[in-house]
């Protein structure tokens, strides 16, 4: 690599970098001559004609363009070979992907839980839970849409053709559509949970009342430096598209882009960094106060994905039942825990785990929750020690049949909220 690993800071910025000085051309996008003997290429996340403010484009100098490849060819091995099974309404919850027997890369390690779109849609999202212990071999690029990734073990070291990322639990990872990256692993194992957005790009979302600071502030959000590899090594290049795994080999590093200025970028965000937000006097907001990153659609305040984390904060609000309420939402709920445990389940949902609410299927605390809530004093508490999130959708999301499948569907989730009391008693106000 040419590179020391480096960052730089915003959102949505017109980022630009260079690994050797003077790489990027002073005056113009694609002059006849790039210093260096570099090519010009231009990396299109948006259509051309799109409004300025959703342009995203990023040009590229590099040593070989990417349209010196031979044709790629349908790879053996597929993700969700098994397709989608029938939709349920049915409330889903799964534990953690089981332990690795084999040598496993991120790929290869990717396993299809639920989709809501066929992947010529250019809307919807698919949900991934990933486990690997090998570094990638090869690089990969996603034809069918941007890439969130959530780790919830393990650091990754991303190589990326903008330049190089290290990211690990606790952080997020967002891959545009169509960058090229290989994915290193910096500890035995990594896992963690991946979700594929095929519509708009992730934002920030709008802060209304709340005004210019808070949330995910954008100074947090970070992007690499230009880091090139100059190397003759045969690689497999593998793409997603449609849905189906291709490859081909090509003689040298495509991970090969010396210099390069544009926003649309591969970046990471610590959770941490989160500014959490809630009520101080009573009752507590819409989880929508939680939002990281959103995905928009045609229609306003409605998302093709939101990202949304529930991180240590304090609870204040008095006479309040302080967990998750009872619910049914329009909206989808896919949730996964990062580290410790979230407080609206008492056991079930665990680290690596997750759970899958659809469309007004009917959820909340679980009865042992409920109990305790019941009973909580209303005085200032800290919520310590867990951050949990949601990918939450505007689609049903179709379960895989090796979701509805795999040992860890837990089969008697529903049991949960079976012992809830019925305490009415119309004698007792
Ligand atoms: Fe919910």
């Amino acid at each position: 690599m040419s590179n020391e690993l480096g960052y730089q800071s915003g959102f949505g910025n017109q980022f630009c970098s260079e690994a050797l000085p003077g790489a990027l051309p002073a005056m113009q996008n694609s002059p006849q001559a790039v210093p260096y003997g570099l090519y010009a290429e231009l990396f299109s996340g948006t259509a051309f004609t799109v409004p300025r403010a959703e342009a995203r484009r990023t040009w590229l100098y590099r040593i070989c363009p990417s349209a010196r490849h031979p044709p790629f060819k349908r790879l053996a091995r597929q993700l969700n070979p098994a397709g989608l099974a029938a939709p349920t309404p049915n409330r889903l919850r799964w534990g953690p992907l089981p332990e690795l027997m084999e040598p496993t890369d991120f790929i290869d390690g990717l396993q299809a839980l639920a989709c809501s779109a066929e992947p010529d849609k250019a809307e919807g999202v698919s949900v991934y839970l990933y486990a690997a212990n090998r570094s990638m071999q090869r690089v990969f690029f996603n034809a069918d849409g941007e890439l969130l990734v959530v780790p919830q073990e393990g650091r990754l070291r991303v190589c990326t053709e903008l330049g190089v990322l290290e990211v690990g639990p606790l952080e997020i990872l967002v891959l545009p559509r169509g960058m090229k990256f290989r994915l290193e692993l910096l500890d035995a194992q990594a896992r963690g949970y991946v979700a594929e957005n095929h519509g708009a790009a992730l934002r920030l979302p709008e802060l209304g009342p709340i005004g210019s600071n808070g949330l995910a502030n954008p100074r947090d959000f970070q992007a690499p430096v230009a880091c090139y590899e100059d190397t003759q090594k045969p690689v497999q290049l593998v793409q997603k598209f449609l849905g189906e795994l291709w490859g081909c080999e090509l003689p040298r590093s495509p991970l090969d882009v010396v210099a390069w200025h544009g926003n649309n970028v591969p970046y990471k965000y610590d959770l941490r960094r989160f500014n959490a937000f809630g009520s101080v006097s009573y009752d507590h907001p819409d989880p929508c106060i939680f939002t990281v990153l959103t995905a928009p659609t045609a229609e306003p305040g409605v998302a093709n994905i939101d990202l949304v984390v529930f991180p240590p904060r304090w609870q204040v609000a008095e006479h309040t039942f302080r967990p998750p309420w009872f619910h049914r939402n329009l909206m989808n709920e896919f949730m996964g825990l990062i580290e410790g445990r979230y407080d609206g389940k008492a056991e079930g949902f665990v680290p690596g785990g997750a759970s899958l609410h659809s469309c007004m299927s009917a959820h909340g605390p679980d009865a042992d929750t409920y109990a305790r809530a019941l009973l909580a004093p209303s005085q200032p508490a800290r919520l310590e020690g867990a951050m949990a999130f949601m990918f939450e959708t505007r689609a049903v999301l179709r379960p895989t049949h090796y979701a509805l499948q795999c040992p860890e569907l837990q089969t008697r989730y529903d049991d949960c909220w079976a012992s809830l009391p019925i305490a009415f008693d119309p004698e007792r106000l």
